[in-house]
């Protein structure tokens, strides 16, 4: 659960628990049983998604649909759908072979807790999950069923999620501009927060061209943004509050904004891109409230 920002508007706080509790009913709807056989793998997947995540792309695909007047029933899969994503991609994060993590959502990483191989297949089965659940997305036309499996698929693809993660590593140790650092932000974290509003969009009947376009630029700006904060949270933060290792990412001569360009850069450039980002929320008016929270929280979160 998000912590309380006082200064924010309070009305979007007020539903959070409601929609984390909705995505949560529909994830443990999707997931295999962990009595089912093979047991330890649906056990295991289980456990990658149920320890606790803050749900903010979830929290993102209703926000949009709040401001586009989308009904959160047609707004399940694609929630549901990215979340398996997301979860997916932490299992892989934390791998010994990638950041060798110990610690996610303050409990040990999946492979701490089961075993390697039942870490990479529990992510591997999230992967397809997250695809049969999109497809059932209700309410949707065949055209617009299509469009969202492959929103879906591209950001977590080569050309979105995976590649940036490829990016993230081959970086290791390596000096980054500020535009090839933030590419790669835009691909391993941007690319879901980015697919999560456009999901939305895509289940709008009458959005125009530039009402999508300021939606587009809105979580593309976020998404980077998100990175950003998720960085100085590695150096800053607590690993009992972030409830993963803090130093992470020196220990491994990570390329971070903190670590290439400073704190204090990093911070003046979250606050940059949460102010281009609100700007593209002004054609909404009070429609975007929720969204609005949301990209006031990502900025100001504490884990
Ligand atoms: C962590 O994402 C991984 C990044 C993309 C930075 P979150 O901070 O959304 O993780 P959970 O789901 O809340 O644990
Ligand atoms: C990971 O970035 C982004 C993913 C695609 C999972 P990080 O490696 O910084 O995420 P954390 O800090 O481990 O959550
Ligand atoms: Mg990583
Ligand atoms: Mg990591
Ligand atoms: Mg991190």
């Amino acid at each position: 659960m998000p912590a309380r920002i006082d200064h924010l508007s309070a009305s979007f706080e007020d539903r959070i628990a409601d929609y984390q509790q909705r995505v949560d009913e529909r994830l443990g709807q999707a997931l295999p049983e962990a009595a089912k056989v093979p047991e330890r793998l649906h056990d295991a997947m289980r456990y990658a998604v149920f320890n606790g995540g803050k749900r903010v792309r979830p929290l993102l695909v209703y926000a949009t649909g709040e401001c586009l007047g989308v009904a959160p029933g047609q707004l399940d899969s694609p929630a549901v759908a990215i979340e398996l994503i997301h979860a997916f991609s932490l299992v892989h994060d934390d791998l010994p072979a990638m950041d060798d993590d110990d610690l996610r959502r303050g409990k040990p990483t999946v492979h701490i807790q089961f075993d390697e191989a039942t870490a990479i297949l529990a992510a591997d089965a999230l992967q397809p999950l997250a695809f049969s659940v999109l497809a059932g997305v209700a309410g949707a036309s065949d055209s617009t069923r299509t469009a969202l499996v492959r929103l879906v698929a591209d950001a977590a693809g080569s050309v979105g999620m995976t590649g940036g993660q490829s990016i993230d590593l081959d970086a290791e140790g390596k000096m980054l501009s500020v535009a090839e650092l933030e590419h790669m932000y835009s691909l391993k974290t941007g690319a879901l927060i980015h697919a999560a509003i456009m999901s939305a969009c895509l289940l709008c009947d009458d959005l125009d061209r530039e009402h999508i376009k300021a939606l587009d630029d809105f979580g593309r700006l976020v998404g980077v943004a998100f990175q950003i904060k998720d960085d100085i949270l590695d150096v800053e933060g607590e690993t009992h509050v972030i409830g993963k290792p803090s130093g992470s990412d020196e220990k491994l001569d990570k390329a971070t904004y903190p670590s290439l360009f400073g704190l204090d850069a990093s911070r003046e450039r979250c606050d940059e891109l949460l102010e281009q980002a609100l700007a593209r929320l002004d054609r909404f008016g009070d429609a975007a409230a929720s969204l609005e929270w949301l990209a006031r929280y990502i900025v100001a979160r504490g884990q």
